[in-house]
């Protein structure tokens, strides 16, 4: 770090002593806002209140790791940048970004102000506010492999928050590659910067996600995390959970009587997950290549998805007593057999083709793929919860990239009523359907019967929907934005435990051992734009359902 993070001029955000004090009059309106940063709240509509914070958090230090690295720029620093301008963070905050590009403090800025730029949620950008982030921001170059590294850092941050005075609180946040994680944690005890001293301040680790490549490479990294850090520091992301749509799920479903006395096996037919992209893997080819849609969406964002859906109420909103919940969904999802696999689980890669009216290329034409390569860019899947409230509900799940549409949705089908008093007097209803819109058109919709206008008794269905962007006039805050706030605040609820990474391991881990047995299927086998291969509808119409259209 060459200046900057070490001597920007913060201020008094916290509750810590700190020699920061407001330089500016947007300093000094955050420095008063202090402790209770509460937006305006807007006249008329009591829907449109606004993102309420109850409490700030105290100054840290963020220590980015992979700072150079494609999801710092798209997603971390955005994020950071956002949560600052919305007056969120307080004044003394600092940021050490740690890459191995040969930056100094000014050049690194000037690239995180151009990614700033295109990708903060509220634009265009608050110079002011960009002015006072971005000199809270110091680059260290390093190899994650160096001990030189690690012991530059922790001097860095000794000094700077000696200069300052600050507390000392500290998250450490691993953006990098999943393969460096295992020495950035080691390297991280072995300077001892873990360590939390009485009266001074914490130390949290927030881990991206792959968290391992299976259920054993999974444990193993918990052991070598625990070795450092105790479960209550470590935040594994899932960035869907800090998904205003997917929070609100749970407030659906348990803040609302109507839905919960149907919620369960006796009158849900079955349910439907889809997480689409008509995205490619862009400019990620390689990262790609290792991952796989199983393993990049199907083992953390549907999983966790399908275990939000399937639930029992937690006795109360606190981290654990969610986690346990979500836990013992997991663990009631029926092992996959290797013939479950053949039979219940679909792959798929996708070929050129259309999309949006226009002609993109296949998988293994993209930048950094292997022209015969075998990695699944489309995965359907049919699980069981064998469970009390589940038992002889199929959860279909699917995700691709180069589908039609990007859309993520929870489709609760419900059963037939038991006696259909209007059968024969025109067209029957669908069964009755929800659907939980969770991107884009972020919405809630209840399809039921009701009579045609007329004489006669025709029945049809008809939609009932709401939809976000049109009841509340404010713009929800990015999962990213959410996540890191509530990191800093302390609150695991939104974060992955050890035990259910481990569980939803369990559950995608034999799929991917059969299809590392047996040989892949002949891919291409979808058109990009289309709704992957014929077998996913096989998956659910030789069943007599069939996927909805979205
Ligand atoms: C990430 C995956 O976790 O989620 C990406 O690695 C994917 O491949 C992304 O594109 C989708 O997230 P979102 O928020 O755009 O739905």
């Amino acid at each position: 770090m060459t200046d900057g993070g070490a001597t920007g001029t913060g201020g008094a955000g916290g509750s810590r002593p700190t020699r920061d004090a407001p330089r500016t009059m947007r300093e000094a309106r955050i420095a008063a806002a202090g402790r209770r940063a509460r937006p305006a709240r807007r006249e008329g509509n009591p829907l449109r209140e606004g993102l309420r914070l109850d409490r700030m958090p105290d100054p840290a230090t963020i220590v980015l790791f992979g700072a150079t690295g494609d999801l710092a720029h798209r997603k971390v620093f955005p994020a950071l940048y956002q949560l600052w301008r919305s007056n969120l963070l307080p004044l003394g905050m600092r940021f050490v970004a740690v890459g191995r590009r040969a930056y100094d403090d000014a050049t690194f800025r000037e690239e995180i102000r151009a990614s700033v730029e295109s990708h903060a949620r509220v634009q265009p950008m608050d110079a002011d506010a960009w002015k006072s982030f971005a000199e809270r921001i110091g680059y260290l170059r390093g190899d994650f492999a160096d001990d030189a590294t690690f012991d530059r850092l922790a001097a860095v941050l000794d000094a700077d928050e000696r200069e300052r005075g600050a507390g000392g609180d500290r998250l450490y946040y691993l953006a990098t590659q999943a393969s460096a994680f295992s020495e950035i944690v080691r390297q991280i005890g072995r300077v001892g910067i873990d360590h939390e001293v009485a009266g001074g301040g914490w130390r949290r680790i927030v881990i991206e996600k792959p968290f391992g490549r299976d259920l054993e490479s999974a444990q193993r990294l918990n052991r070598e995390v625990a070795r450092v850090f105790r479960e209550s520091q470590v935040y594994r992301i899932d960035h869907y959970l800090g998904k205003e749509t997917v929070r609100n799920l749970l407030v659906f479903r348990f803040a609302n009587l109507i839905f919960e006395p149907l919620w369960n096996r006796r009158y849900v037919d079955h349910v439907q997950i889809t997480v689409a992209e008509s995205i490619g893997v862009e400019r990620r080819g390689a990262f790609y290549e290792e991952t796989g849609a199983a393993r990049d969406i199907l083992q953390n964002h549907l999983l966790q998805l399908l275990a939000l859906v399937a639930m029992e109420p937690p006795a109360t909103f606190e981290a654990n007593a969610l986690r346990d919940e979500k836990v013992k969904v997991l663990r009631s999802i029926a092992p996959l057999r290797a013939e479950d696999v053949a039979r219940d689980v679909v792959r798929g890669q996708y070929g050129p083709g259309w999309v949006g009216g226009e002609p993109v290329a296949g998988y293994r034409q993209e930048l950094a793929v292997d022209p015969e390569s075998e990695t699944e860019t489309f995965v359907a899947v049919r699980l069981a919860v064998d469970d009390w409230r589940w038992a002889g509900v199929p959860f279909y799940l699917r995700s691709g990239k180069r589908l039609p549409k990007r859309a993520t949705e929870i489709a609760i089908r419900f059963r037939e009523v038991p006696h259909l008093l209007f059968r024969g007097s025109g067209v029957s209803p669908d069964t009755n359907l929800l659907a939980l819109r969770i991107q884009p058109d972020e919405g809630i919709l209840l399809r039921f019967g009701a009579k045609v206008p007329g004489l006669g008794v025709d029945v049809r269905s008809v939609n009932m929907d709401f939809g976000y962007g049109t009841s509340f006039g404010v713009d929800s805050p990015d999962a990213y934005e959410t996540l890191i706030l509530d990191a800093l605040l302390g609150d695991q609820a939104l974060f992955t435990r050890s035990d259910e990474v481990e569980e939803a391991w369990r559950v995608v881990t034999p799929m991917l051992e059969a299809w590392a047995g047996g040989g892949a299927p002949a891919f291409p086998d979808y058109a990009a734009g289309a709704w992957g291969p014929d077998e996913a509808d096989d998956l659910i119409t030789r069943d007599g359902r069939a996927w909805r259209r979205i």
